[in-house]
């Protein structure tokens, strides 16, 4: 039983590698690099992620906001990507 909820856990180390393939182009390491996208800075990521809840968070990495491009991104990565997202972005 253990090991199936481990196994099924969204895995923040897989997460860390989706969010350096997805989002760390424009977000930067640290979520604070505010790389432009036409005219618009990413926004410092430490400074949202708290506010937002998980359905939000996916919500707008799969369908985009703003100047954000939708990122193609299936359910399962990115449930691995939010628990990155939460433990580097929303004191843990
Ligand atoms: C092509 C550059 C780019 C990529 C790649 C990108 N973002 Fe963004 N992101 C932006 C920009 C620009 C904004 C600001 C959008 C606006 O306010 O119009 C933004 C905004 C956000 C916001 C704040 C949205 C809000 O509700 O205010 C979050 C959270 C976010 N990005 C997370 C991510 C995550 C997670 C990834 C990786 C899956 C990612 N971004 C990939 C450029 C990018």
């Amino acid at each position: 039983m253990f090991v199936l909820l481990l196994a099924c856990a969204p895995d923040p180390v897989a997460g860390e590698e989706r969010y350096a393939l997805f989002c760390a182009s424009c977000h930067g390491a640290d979520g604070g690099a505010g790389v432009q996208v036409e005219g618009v800075a990413a926004t410092d990521l430490a400074a949202v992620v708290p506010s937002r809840s998980d359905a939000e968070l996916q919500a707008l990495i799969q369908e985009g906001v703003g100047a954000m491009p939708a990122q193609g991104i299936d359910d399962a990565d990115v449930a691995d990507l939010m628990a990155y997202l939460r433990e580097q972005f929303d004191g843990g």
